[in-house]
């Protein structure tokens, strides 16, 4: 047989997947890998998702999505941050902020070209650009609390570079931008002709200050796509619905990509986004304040166990360091599961950067959070130093 995609045989399973997999071998595992909301989606949700499918709503829709939808969306836009996407020309509905990733990629990415990445961050950017010959160049971020600084970015720019993906509220970390340090940002990009990619999917869940964005800054919005969706802010990381968000033209050529991916979004699912943003902000500020509850409470504890660790303003992810522990966080991981059937993500999963850390998620139940700091403590208190 022939050989398949050279680019493909190189992918590797995520981190995430590896360890939320282990979970199921161990009795009790308490498992704090996961990147979705324990929370049950609202009924107004699933009522409007179920009435669509008895009303025969089964058909395609418009390859952007429902109308009603993306005004929806772009009425949500405007509430939050005070800026008017246009709902007919600047919003495509995907199947998950997922597809809305590759869907811009393979819109910009020519084989060679460089994606700046600041680092760690979310590992489902890095495997698309391989997967179209271009090439990652990381952003440390680790001595600037995370957040990428305007002269690291300046100092990463070659002839090549293309795009740079951005991701705050960022996972892993937890940490996001204030509205100057994007400021800073602007000032060095809005210079360039690189492209901005930005991906908010966890703008609803942000603890201390309001969300700001780089749709915020006009001086970039001719280069800025704009990357987020439902699946977090609302707990239906199972209908996948995410969206794209970019200026017209370029708008055009991602809807192109994508009604050759997949033609549209399911339609009941995207009835159901309708109702999640029409009826869900009471909601999404419920579970926020039980995040901060969970998010307070395993950040005092990692800061009593003496592991250093910035306190999260979104997301719902911590992200301690361990490496006065391990230099090696898939080893640790393993020996933390095997010990004390305790499931967290190796820090490496997020790039090389991100090694000698571990995610933990504060999504899950309060019960499940005491538990897993009563574990990862016994663990540390025998671990050799
Ligand atoms: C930063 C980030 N972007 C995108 C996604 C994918 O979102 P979706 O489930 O909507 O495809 C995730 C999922 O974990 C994520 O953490």
């Amino acid at each position: 047989m022939k050989e398949i995609n050279a680019y493909v045989s190189q992918l590797e399973v995520p981190g995430t997947r590896q360890f939320s997999n282990k979970v199921a071998r161990y009795d009790n595992c308490v498992d704090l890998t996961l990147g979705q909301s324990g929370f049950m989606p609202a009924s107004y949700i699933k009522e409007a998702m179920i009435k669509a499918i008895e009303e025969n709503q089964l058909r395609y829709t418009h390859n952007k999505g429902l109308l009603e939808l993306r005004e929806a969306v772009s009425d949500d836009i405007y509430r939050r941050l005070n800026v008017r996407y246009d709902a007919e020309t600047e919003i495509l509905m995907t199947n998950g902020g997922s597809e809305a990733i590759d869907d811009v990629l393979r819109t910009l990415l020519n084989p060679g070209d460089e994606v700046l990445v600041p680092v760690p961050t979310y590992l489902g950017y890095e495997p698309v650009i391989k997967l179209l010959g271009a090439e990652t160049v990381y952003i440390d971020t680790t001595d600037s609390h995370f957040v990428p600084t305007g002269e690291a970015v300046a100092a990463a720019i070659t002839e090549r570079t293309k795009a740079i993906i951005f991701n705050y509220p960022t996972n892993p970390t937890g940490v996001t931008y204030s509205y100057d340090e994007i400021s800073a940002l602007v000032d060095v990009l809005s210079q360039t002709d690189i492209f901005i990619i930005t991906d908010e999917i966890y703008s609803e869940n942000v603890y201390d200050s309001p969300h700001h964005s780089f749709m915020e800054f006009p001086a970039v919005r001719k280069q800025l796509f704009v990357v987020s969706g439902l699946s977090k802010s609302h707990a239906i990381t199972g209908a996948r619905v995410g969206y794209v968000l970019a200026p017209a033209e370029l708008l055009e050529h991602v809807t192109t990509v994508h009604l050759y991916n997949s033609i549209c979004v399911a339609t009941p699912m995207q009835y159901g986004a309708i109702s999640a943003l029409k009826y869900g902000q009471e909601d999404v500020k419920r579970m926020n304040a039980a995040y901060v509850e969970r998010r307070d409470y395993l950040y005092d504890r990692l800061v009593k166990m003496g592991l250093p660790v910035i306190k999260p303003q979104g997301a719902f992810y911590i992200f301690p360091d361990i490496s006065a522990y391990s230099s090696d966080s898939f080893q640790f991981a393993n020996e933390l599961i095997e010990a004390v059937q305790l499931a967290v993500v190796p820090g490496k999963s997020f790039s090389d950067l991100g090694e000698g850390y571990i995610r933990l998620s504060f999504a899950c139940t309060m019960e499940e959070i005491v538990e897993a700091c009563d574990r990862l403590e016994r663990f540390l208190h025998d671990y050799p130093k």
